[in-house]
């Protein structure tokens, strides 16, 4: 079989044909990993000449180290030494064009043939769970919420846990935990399209907890040159060193938060039990409803919990149409250990705060087995938000 990421509505019948037999089509990157997730002996991904190339490219590092047995080989309406180095260095097999049949069923013949030696003497990389911390509410806890749970899961937990700091324009993960202001995501921008394990390791901040973290930009400059292609790129090279990626993310769909929605396994999604932010986490849910999202994968935390206001908690789950899944109380220890740059999960873990977050760090566990490399819905930006092709 070979998977042919087909993004085109003309008539790729001849492609396919070239292909070779038992071609199954897919129409989205989603689909493709969700194709190769059921399809774990799968050998070869051919990818149409009209898919963006910065995808494409991201696709093939990906898989260059989680699967190395997999081949792709890209199709182009035009061919340069250019393109063919770049194709190259992301572990592109081959670069074809797209109209020259005899050389796309040559060109996948060959990667058959090397993907059929390589089988069996190399081993695949394992897959960790991206678990994304949002909210399109800001101040409800987002950040204190993925600070802790990235620390439990490091420090308590054991687990190889990498934080990432997605809310690039106001990042406060390195300040909250009192890490140098550099390197930051934005030093990945040169490393587009060739991010892998070293290029990842040279991003990382190391914290005394264990935990790893990639941190957000200082100059918001550098922030617009960080497109979603980059933050695929880098997620999904992080799922590959490590058994945890916690993002955690500003209160606003952006084109990079969306790039790790759509890459997560699961979603802790925080509000506080006020209506306006109860309000937003009900349009969120409809969106993420919309987008594929599923139902099992969502972790709802009322933070501040204990603080209803007049407000039960039967009402706001009828009213979200949803479990609350975790409380955490209200607490101003929280800010005391952010103003000392500590994790309250680990600084105070009797605390009642931080039990309902190792809580949530343990929760992780049980979700791991359910979902991870379940690669949820398919074609979620391209329904809702999708900017131009
Ligand atoms: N359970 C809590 N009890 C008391 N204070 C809290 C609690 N959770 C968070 N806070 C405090 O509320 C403030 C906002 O929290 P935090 O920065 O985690 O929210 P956020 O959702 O990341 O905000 P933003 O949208 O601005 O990124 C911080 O000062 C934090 O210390
Ligand atoms: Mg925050």
């Amino acid at each position: 079989m070979a998977l042919f990421l087909d993004t085109s509505r003309g008539d790729s019948e001849a492609t396919a044909f070239a292909i070779g037999d038992d071609v199954v089509r897919v129409a989205s990157a989603h689909l493709l990993t969700r194709a190769l997730e059921d399809n774990r002996d799968e050998t070869l991904v051919v990818i149409d000449a009209d898919f963006d190339l910065a995808s494409a490219l991201a696709i093939a590092s990906e898989y260059r180290i989680r699967r190395p047995s997999l081949g792709v080989v890209l199709l182009r309406r035009r061919i340069d030494v250019a393109l063919i180095a770049q194709a190259l260095q992301a572990g592109v097999r081959e670069v074809v064009t797209v109209d020259d049949l005899q050389a796309i069923s040559a060109a996948c013949k060959r990667s058959r043939e090397v993907s059929a030696r390589q089988l069996g003497v190399t081993p695949t990389i394992g897959q960790g769970q991206i678990v994304t911390v949002f909210s399109s509410k800001g101040g409800c806890g987002k950040t204190t919420i993925s600070i802790n749970l990235a620390v439990a899961l490091a420090a308590i937990e054991k687990r190889r846990t990498v934080l990432v700091d997605l809310d690039l324009q106001f990042g406060d993960v390195g300040i909250s935990l009192g890490l140098p202001s550099s390197p930051t995501i934005a030093d990945a921008i040169p490393m587009a399209g060739q991010i892998d394990a070293k290029g990842v390791a040279a991003l990382a901040h190391h914290h005394q907890s264990g935990l790893d973290c990639l941190l957000a930009p200082m100059n918001p400059e550098e922030v617009e040159r960080i497109p979603g292609a980059l933050v695929t790129e880098l997620l999904q090279v992080l799922r590959s060193e490590y058994d945890y990626v916690i993002v955690d993310s500003p209160p606003a769909f952006t084109d990079t938060v969306l790039a790790a929605l759509d890459l997560s396994d699961t979603y802790v999604l925080a509000t506080t039990p006020d209506i306006p932010a109860l309000k937003n986490l009900r349009i969120t849910l409809d969106t993420f409803d919309e987008l594929g999202y599923p139902r099992s994968a969502w972790q709802i935390v009322l933070n501040r919990g204990d603080e209803m206001n007049g407000l039960e908690l039967d009402d706001i789950e009828r009213a979200l149409g949803t479990n609350i899944h975790l409380v955490i109380p209200q607490s101003t220890d929280v800010s005391r250990a952010g103003n000392r740059a500590v994790a309250i999960v680990t600084d105070k873990p009797k605390h009642p705060v931080a039990m309902a977050l190792q809580k949530l760090a343990s929760m992780q566990r049980g979700l791991e087995a359910e979902h991870v490399g379940a690669a949820h819905a398919p074609q979620r930006k391209s329904r809702l938000f999708r900017r131009g092709a």
